[in-house]
């Protein structure tokens, strides 16, 4: 087990970023052990020793503090089964409790997908630890820093209230490091027959994207990535994979970010003659 102790802090100045190694609080740094470990070994208790029952109990146990239900640790944790709580920039897992095709489903398999990824390879078991780390490593989010042998070190700087945070690079490759056919670059979506939408495309200068549309929305619904660090920078804003999926789930069908019924969040990057 490594605990880093030391995370990057980032710092803006004039549209450029700057690293630099700060002690400051890393992720679960405050939490003794015994806190966590006392919860996992009481939930392993409760399966048998299989690994899809120990993916089930590690996830039961982050929900302890991550659940607005159930949390009692004093802790203000960011919740990601959500209640009435503001909802983090990665969505609520709540929706999911109720239905399977919202995204993401941690506490019970869905029935038509179970733990294969549209466009990806059968996982043997799924749940947080699937794209987390428990403990401290130095990646955004603590999310897993290689995934079936890729990497998937993702750059952004968190908002330390968990929803507006500065996206720079990599989360396409988290996604696709299991969804592999929605990657352009795969050349294998057209075979999958998992056409899907290109990503690591800037709106600016783009055939086939309205531009002009795009910085006359105030208030943007879609997110994108900025690769140079620089929110005021629209030129080199990319549209990414959380352009319109929320990383958890959502209320809508695929995690989608908008009620896919309407086209109001492709409206944002193309005007209504394109679509
Ligand atoms: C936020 C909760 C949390 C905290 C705090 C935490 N751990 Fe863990 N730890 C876990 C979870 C969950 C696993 C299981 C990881 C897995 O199965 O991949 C784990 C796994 C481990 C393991 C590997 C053995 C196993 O059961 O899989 C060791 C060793 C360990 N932790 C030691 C520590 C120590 C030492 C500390 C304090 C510095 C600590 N942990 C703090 C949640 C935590
Ligand atoms: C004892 C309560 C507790 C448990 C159990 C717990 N967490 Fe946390 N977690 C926190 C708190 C508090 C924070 C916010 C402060 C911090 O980052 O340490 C946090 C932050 C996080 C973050 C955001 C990190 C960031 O960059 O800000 C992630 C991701 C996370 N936890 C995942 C997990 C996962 C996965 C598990 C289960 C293995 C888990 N947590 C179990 C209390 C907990
Ligand atoms: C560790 C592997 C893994 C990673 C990484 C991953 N997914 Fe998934 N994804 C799955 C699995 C397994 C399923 C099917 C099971 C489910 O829906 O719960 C799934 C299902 C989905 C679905 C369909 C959901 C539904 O309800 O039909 C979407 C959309 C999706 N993922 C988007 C994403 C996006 C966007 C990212 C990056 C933020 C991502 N995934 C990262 C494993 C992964
Ligand atoms: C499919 C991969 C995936 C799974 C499964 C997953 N997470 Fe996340 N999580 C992410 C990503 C990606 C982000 C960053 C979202 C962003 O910044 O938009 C994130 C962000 C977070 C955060 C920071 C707050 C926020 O919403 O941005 C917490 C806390 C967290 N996850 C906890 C959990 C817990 C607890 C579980 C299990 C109940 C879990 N995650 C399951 C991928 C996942
Ligand atoms: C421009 C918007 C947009 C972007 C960007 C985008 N998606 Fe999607 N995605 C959608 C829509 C809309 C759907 C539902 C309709 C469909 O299947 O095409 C969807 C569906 C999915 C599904 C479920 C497909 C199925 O067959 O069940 C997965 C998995 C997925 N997206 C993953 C990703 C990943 C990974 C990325 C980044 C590489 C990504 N998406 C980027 C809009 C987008
Ligand atoms: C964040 C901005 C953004 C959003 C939101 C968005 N698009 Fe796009 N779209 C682009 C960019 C950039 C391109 C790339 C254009 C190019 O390469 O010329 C593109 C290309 C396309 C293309 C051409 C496909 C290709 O291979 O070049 C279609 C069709 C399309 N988008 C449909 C949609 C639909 C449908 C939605 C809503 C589900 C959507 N877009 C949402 C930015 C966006």
């Amino acid at each position: 087990m490594k605990v880093f102790i030391i995370a990057l802090a980032v710092f803006f100045s004039t549209g450029s970023i700057f690293f630099a190694a700060t002690p400051v609080w890393a992720i679960h740094q405050g939490i003794p052990c015994y806190d966590c470990h006392k919860l996992l070994s009481e939930s392993r208790d409760q399966f048998d020793g299989s690994a899809q029952a120990s993916q089930l109990a590690n996830t039961r146990v982050c929900l302890t503090c991550h659940g607005a239900d159930q949390d009692q640790s004093g802790l203000n944790p960011p919740y990601v089964l959500n209640k009435t709580a503001p909802l983090p920039a990665g969505g609520s897992f709540s929706p999911t409790l109720f239905l399977d095709n919202l995204g993401h489903n941690i506490l019970s398999p869905g029935e038509n997908l179970g733990f294969t990824p549209p466009g990806g390879d059968t996982l043997p078991d799924f749940g947080c630890l699937s794209c987390h780390d428990a403990h401290d490593n130095g990646n955004y989010r603590n999310l897993k820093r290689e995934i079936h042998g890729r990497s998937t070190i993702v750059q952004a700087v968190g908002d330390p209230d968990g929803r507006r945070n500065l996206y720079i690079s990599g989360m396409d490759q988290f996604c696709n490091a299991c969804h592999q056919q929605t990657d352009p670059e795969s050349g294998a979506q057209a075979r999958a027959g998992l056409p899907h939408h290109p990503v690591g495309v800037t709106i600016y200068g783009a055939d086939n994207a309205d531009f002009r549309n795009w910085m006359e929305k105030p208030r943007k619904l879609c997110l994108v990535e900025h690769p140079y660090g620089n929110v005021d920078d629209p030129y080199n804003a990319k549209v990414f994979c959380l352009s319109c999926h929320y990383a958890h789930a959502s209320s809508f069908p695929n995690a989608l970010r908008w009620d896919p019924q309407s086209n109001r969040g492709c409206l944002e990057c193309h005007d209504s003659e394109q679509e």
